[in-house]
């Protein structure tokens, strides 16, 4: 949440600090904002709510002059709504500084009493702008950036980047983290500070990942790393796998559209190197041990939002291949449980962008108690693996939309690659199995591709359905996840009602809900691998279509069975049941995207929302 840039160099200041937030979008954009060191060596700022597009017009009509120095902002709002003045950057020292934040100060109330009794008055209803306040004080009095950064941020309760420029230091930014993400971009003459590596990556694929409690401080020269205390941090950089070019839109009309399309390459991407002649060996669990995976009596995954829904899944096969008790948790209702824990127990994390506040707190809250954590991570370095004991990444590549589409299809895929590799580390899967779900996997990119070949005929049916008001999902066993999924994608990006349910659990209660034309999706089971939970679905659509039900029936190519009974029929290739969740998955992704463009709505930024929770 908030997306935040910082530049030291020669070349043109607010084109480094544009490009950063356009790539940074997607982590918040309710306001954004520029602060630069301007030609006459005073801070400038530029800052406005909406969009970044209106930010853009605002230097369009009042450009900067900017010298080299600048800090740069795309807010999700926390203290203080949208506004103009809320924007960040914020200021301080009588204009000289500005400072952006991304995070939340929880201590700001008692802060603000010392800067309104130092007859400072604040202009906005942020926890930032006390913070630049009250980093002005401390420049004012010790007349050095750094120290009084070191001292401001020593005294910050909560979660927090922070960037910050003062005029009197020209060419140098420095920064905090402390719970919320930071990354130095190194360049050939100048450097970068960002959320994430997007900040800089059409400059600068070179990167350092800032660590817990540190400070950098970067000029166009230079990189350095500090603690809190000041005292110099050794770092490590490491290349960005990925270039500018897989984080732009390309052609599509929307990041959504392309990241559904790029879906058999995520999973392509994310089983290589991974299959082994008829098995799976992923090499990070190696590491981690064979006799901690074989002690292992329990496993954990923890997630929020669509990464749990690929724990749910993952779940079904981890526990079919390696014989292991696994349940789901959501990671913010994960610690204040007092979860029963053990030395055997083992934490599986999922987490696309790896910063996902409420998992990271989960994972720190196993770590403190001696559990092994593995993370399912799709970005670099990013907190999540870098705490864990071991790391499976997915190479979906850059997830720019706020609706994960082919992060959730990678997660499933590291999740099943690590039920293989369990169940083969632990003896409880035979090799005949495991040579099975291994063309299964080599198949699957293939399958996956004409999974999103559904395209037009889903893209007709959501236009028809356009004024659609509420729509229900079905499905039973691994299908049951899925239909979360679907339910969640539409409410997410089309602001519609939706509700998925365990094709089961409809007697129970959700049945009422069922009236005339009421449109439900049914992820029905395979015929030929899962008859009896096939006939059982059939039925429940039986059930549905008798109280008047628009029936819309996923089908595996081929049943028939359900003709009779079902409105539409979207067909997808076959394949053992428990990798049809990846393929029934795609329709539903397509669906809800059409619906949100038949609509009229913003496909990849969806109000209220941004990728990357960075807070509680
Ligand atoms: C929904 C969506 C979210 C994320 C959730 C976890 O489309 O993207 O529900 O799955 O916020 O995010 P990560 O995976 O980054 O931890």
């Amino acid at each position: 949440m908030c997306g935040i840039v910082g530049y030291a160099g020669p070349n043109d200041t607010v084109g480094a600090l544009l490009d950063g937030l356009r790539r940074l979008e997607y982590r918040g954009y309710d306001s954004a904002g520029v602060a630069v060191l301007d030609a006459a060596g005073a801070v400038s700022v530029r800052k406005r709510s909406g969009k970044l597009a209106r930010l853009e017009e605002l230097l369009e009509a009042s450009p900067l002059s900017a010298t080299g120095t600048g800090i740069g902002h795309t807010r999700w709002a926390t203290h203080g709504g949208p506004t103009d003045v809320n924007a960040h950057p914020h200021l301080g020292d009588d204009g000289k500084l500005a400072l952006i934040h991304n995070g939340i100060v929880e201590n700001f109330a008692e802060l603000r009493e010392d800067v309104a009794a130092a007859g400072i008055e604040l202009l906005s209803e942020t926890d930032t702008e006390v913070v630049a306040a009250l980093l002005g004080i401390e420049v004012a009095r010790t007349g050095d950036l750094e120290t009084a950064f070191r001292a401001v941020v020593r005294r910050l309760e909560g979660t927090f980047t922070l960037l910050a420029m003062h005029r009197d230091e020209p060419g140098k930014v420095v920064a905090a983290r402390h719970h919320s993400p930071l990354v130095i971009g190194l360049g050939e003459g100048e450097n970068f500070l960002g959320s994430d590596v997007a900040a800089f990556v059409s400059s600068t694929r070179r990167a350092v990942a800032v660590a817990e409690d540190n400070i950098a401080i970067i000029t166009p020269d230079a990189v350095r790393i500090t603690d809190f205390a000041g005292d110099a941090v050794e770092f490590e950089e490491f290349e960005v796998q990925w270039d500018a070019e897989a984080a732009d839109k390309g052609g599509w009309s929307s990041f959504m559209a392309k990241e559904i399309n790029e879906q058999p390459d995520a999973v392509a991407n994310t089983i290589r190197g991974r299959l082994d002649g008829g098995r799976v060996d992923i090499p990070e669990l190696t590491e981690l041990g064979d006799d901690v995976l074989r002690d292992v009596d329990r496993i954990i995954i923890i997630a929020c939002g669509t990464a749990s829904y690929a724990g749910q899944v993952g779940a079904y096969a981890i526990e079919q291949w390696a014989r292991v008790p696994v349940e789901v948790q959501l990671s913010h209702e994960f610690r204040y449980r007092d979860p029963v824990l053990s030395d055997r127990t083992l934490i599986i994390s999922v987490s696309q962008s790896g910063e996902t506040m409420d998992t990271l707190m989960a994972v720190k809250y196993a770590i403190e108690r001696g559990v092994t954590t593995i993370s399912v991570c799709n970005t670099q370095s990013a907190t999540i693996p870098r705490e864990s004991d071991a790391a499976v990444y997915t190479h979906a590549g850059p997830e720019v939309a706020v609706a994960s589409t082919k992060a959730f299809i990678a997660q499933i895929t590291a999740l099943y690659l690590i039920g293989l590799h369990l169940g083969r580390v632990r003896g409880t899967l035979s090799e005949e199995d495991s040579a099975e779900a291994v063309a299964q996997f080599e198949a699957l990119p293939e399958k996956v591709r004409e999974a999103v070949d559904t395209h037009e005929q889903v893209a007709q049916l959501a236009h028809w359905m356009a004024d659609t008001r509420s729509v229900l999902f079905l499905g039973r066993h691994v299908g049951f996840p899925i239909a979360l999924e679907g339910a969640l994608k539409l409410k997410e990006i089309a602001y519609i009602h939706a509700e998925g349910f365990a094709a089961g659990e409809l007697k129970h209660g959700p049945i009422a809900l069922i009236d005339h034309g009421q449109p439900v999706f049914v992820l029905v089971p395979s015929p030929r691998t899962s008859p009896l939970m096939h006939s059982k679905v059939v039925s429940n659509i039986q059930e549905i279509r008798a109280r008047g039900a628009r029936v819309i029936a996923v089908v595996e190519k081929g049943d028939t069975a359900v003709l009779p009974y079902a409105d539409d029929v979207i067909r997808i290739p076959l394949s053992d049941s428990l990798f049809d969740p990846l393929l029934q998955v795609v329709p539903l992704q397509w669906f809800a995207l059409e619906l949100s463009t038949a609509k009229g709505l913003d496909v990849d930024q969806p109000r209220n929302l941004a990728k990357s929770v960075t807070v509680e």
